[in-house]
């Protein structure tokens, strides 16, 4: 199916790539994910806050899911003594919503399993900042204030690329885009309903993608492993490879979310599997990871058609980022889009200029914000389930808003800005969202 492009452009790419995702908490390694508590509704912020009491149940909820020894964030926040000396600094972050990071605004799209603070939760913070960070009663100390329940779930594959690989980022940064390639030996098409991944080292891995490879890409792929000179191939961005289809996401903290009973996304029988990491050697520089990821099929016992999932991509193809431009905004309208879509989830991609990214959908008589990302962060790239479906009733177009910084204070180390166009090298940039659909009819 085609649809007219015109400039200024914008691509409905046909259905790249497939989805499903979910997940464990950033944990210790091998730990089983804990669930992650739902926030309680209301709060009624304490006069006189102490830390057994008040806060601790707080980091639990909020932080602990990574600020853990041996994790990906740069600290632990699990005893007194350690929130009671950081208190000042966590303080500062939860006011400026940097943490618990959580990329959507408020207002845009009912997403499940937000990473949000109450009001209520900051002021209770901030009170007990304020009155001398009191610890408060002794707890029992066989209870270390994590909640961990453990999901007895027997995977259908585990994706595992057999080796220990340590990260060598370029010169100058500290991050290292690899991807690895495993043959999953399918015999017959599965359906991916969620996924579970094992960082080996929580210390580096910052993030995952993996991408089914088609038997048409075998070839380009075995070149780009034969051109690199260490383990996997480099590749940031995108696998770099044609027809890769995006089936899994995973970022620290990020807790299982099943897609819908029934619901999957394809893996066609004889498809290989890029898995892309995304490392950071900032807290571990001379460790390695091999990291594996559980998948969970749709169980065509109990549903013989599994409704299918796609993943389309919505893209600004047409745009130009002037050097120096601190604020270079695109907003580019899609045709008009002629079948109706069931949408269940959305990921937004750019790369490092990027601050911020919103994508509406434009309706007859209503404007859908599927999603508002206002402070674009590379490192933070989610996938996110809408609590319910959201029906895109024929015909309707998209609207992408993207706004990057190309001034000179915004570049990688030692460089200068420059014309920025589209493209997959980190030095390029993108503006796209993945929209988590049923497959439409017809497409
Ligand atoms: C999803 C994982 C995650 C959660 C949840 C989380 N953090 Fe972080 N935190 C990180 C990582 C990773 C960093 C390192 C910087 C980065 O990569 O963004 C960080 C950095 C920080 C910093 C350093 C300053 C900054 O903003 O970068 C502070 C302070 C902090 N976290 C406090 C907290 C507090 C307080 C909570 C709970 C209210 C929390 N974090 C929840 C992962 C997390």
């Amino acid at each position: 199916m085609h649809y007219p492009t015109s400039a200024p452009l914008m691509a409905l790419m046909a259905p790249t790539a497939l989805i499903a995702l979910s997940l464990t908490a950033c944990g210790p390694s091998t730990s089983e994910p804990p669930s992650q508590p739902e926030p309680p509704p209301t709060y009624e912020v304490p006069a006189h806050p102490t830390y057994t009491e008040h806060i601790a149940p707080m980091m639990d909820l909020h932080c602990t899911t990574c600020h853990v020894q041996g994790s990906i964030a740069p600290f632990p926040l699990e005893t007194y003594d350690e929130v009671s000396t950081l208190a000042g600094f966590s303080l500062a972050s939860m006011h400026a919503g940097t943490m618990p990071p959580w990329p959507p605004g408020p207002g845009c799209g009912d997403f499940q399993q937000p990473r949000v603070m109450l009001p209520e939760e900051i002021e209770t913070f901030q009170l007990w900042f304020d009155q001398g960070r009191p610890q408060g009663p002794p707890v029992d100390s066989t209870d270390d204030g994590h909640q961990e329940t453990h999901d007895e779930l027997t995977p259908d594959l585990t994706l595992d690329w057999g080796f220990e690989y340590q990260p060598r980022p370029a010169p100058g940064s500290l991050d290292d885009y690899r991807c690895f390639i495993v043959d999953p030996g399918l015999t017959e098409d599965a359906f991916v309903n969620s996924i579970e991944t094992r960082p080996g080292n929580p210390l580096q891995v910052h993030h995952l993608i993996a991408y089914t490879v088609p038997d048409e890409a075998f070839d380009d792929v075995d070149a780009l492993l034969a051109e690199d000179d260490r383990p996997g191939y480099e590749c940031f961005g995108s696998p770099r490879y044609d027809g890769a289809q995006m089936f899994a996401g995973w970022v620290p903290g990020q807790v299982r979310q099943p897609l819908q009973e029934g619901h999957g996304v394809k893996i066609p029988a004889g498809a290989k599997v890029a898995i892309q990491m995304h490392y950071t050697t900032l807290n571990d520089p001379d460790g390695s990871d091999r990291t594996e990821v559980d998948l969970f099929f749709v169980d065509r016992d109990e549903h013989p058609d599994p409704v299918e999932m796609v993943l389309l991509q919505l893209a600004a193809l047409d745009l130009f980022i002037d050097a120096g431009d601190p604020d270079s905004l695109t907003t580019i309208d899609s045709p008009l889009i002629p079948i109706s879509m069931r949408v269940h989830g959305i990921a937004a991609h750019m790369h490092m200029l990027g601050t911020s990214i919103r994508a509406d959908a434009l309706l007859p008589d209503e404007e859908i914000c599927l999603i508002d990302i206002p402070r674009w962060d590379f490192g933070w790239q989610g996938i996110y389930l809408y609590e319910e479906p959201i029906l895109l009733q024929r015909p309707f177009r998209t609207r992408l808003t993207c706004r990057w910084d190309n001034s000179p204070s915004n570049q990688p180390p030692g460089q200068t800005p420059q014309d920025v166009t589209w493209g997959d090298e980190s030095s390029d940039e993108m503006c796209l969202i993945m929209l988590i659909v049923e497959r439409p009819e017809g497409l």
